[in-house]
């Protein structure tokens, strides 16, 4: 990538402050050793957030709750976010995490159990923004759920559609990088989505769920 590209890569990374709770979560990611969303995707998903006023959000991968602090600030002052993740350890994280940002108890479901166990569960059409950022094996179904949770002008976004660069690259042909690149074009195929990919943090595959 030329220089001034890369420069422009982390100064947009950059352009938007981190809130300090969103920032002390982060730092209990890196004692956990889970990659959160980067600063320029969280400040994505608040703006998506707010700009779908969203009530009801669900979120595939909890972690330590910074893509779960971005997405509180940018909904609507009751909204709920419905968070799953698989540690039960993460979640208690996340719930410090908003507590410090000042979220109600009552805004956030905390589901700890494993996504596609959970999801079923959820209901369809009820959603203004679905994130799926768990486990990238399970990303393919996860979004299949996500998209029948999602109400119609939903939003549905998928973290990592990059995969470190891989995606990119057509030499790269391992299982999963091809799964994350078929997920892209499924995605972007849909007759009733429209898509875009956006190159921030390890790459937001975005999409809107058409009104009928
Ligand atoms: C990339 S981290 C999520 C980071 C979080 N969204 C954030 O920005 O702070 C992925 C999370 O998915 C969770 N996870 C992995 N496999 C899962 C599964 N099968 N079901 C639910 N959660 C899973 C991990 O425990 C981890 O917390």
């Amino acid at each position: 990538m030329a220089a001034d590209k890369a420069l422009s890569w982390s100064y947009t990374e950059e352009f938007m402050p981190e809130s300090e709770p969103a920032r002390a979560a982060r730092a209990r990611a890196a004692e956990f050793g889970i990659a959160p969303v980067s600063v320029g995707t969280g400040a994505l998903l608040r703006l998506m957030a707010a700009a779908s006023g969203a009530h009801s959000v669900a979120e595939i991968g909890t972690g330590t709750g910074v893509s779960g602090v971005w997405l509180l600030e940018g909904m609507v002052d009751d909204g709920i976010l419905t968070s799953i993740d698989i540690e039960a350890e993460y979640q208690r994280a996340a719930r410090e995490s908003f507590v410090m940002a000042g979220v109600k108890p009552a805004r956030t479901r905390l589901i700890a159990g494993r996504a596609l166990d959970v999801l079923p569960r959820l209901a369809d059409a009820a959603y203004d923004l679905v994130l799926v950022d768990g486990d990238p094996q399970e990303a393919g179904a996860a979004v299949e759920q996500a998209w029948r949770m999602l109400r119609p002008g939903g939003i549905l976004v998928v973290s990592d559609a990059l995969a470190g660069g891989r995606v990119a690259d057509p030499a790269r042909r391992d299982e999963l990088t091809v799964a994350v690149r078929e997920l892209g074009k499924e995605v972007r195929s849909r007759d009733d989505g429209l898509a875009a990919l956006i190159p921030t943090g390890d790459g937001v595959l975005v999409a809107v769920k058409r009104q009928q």
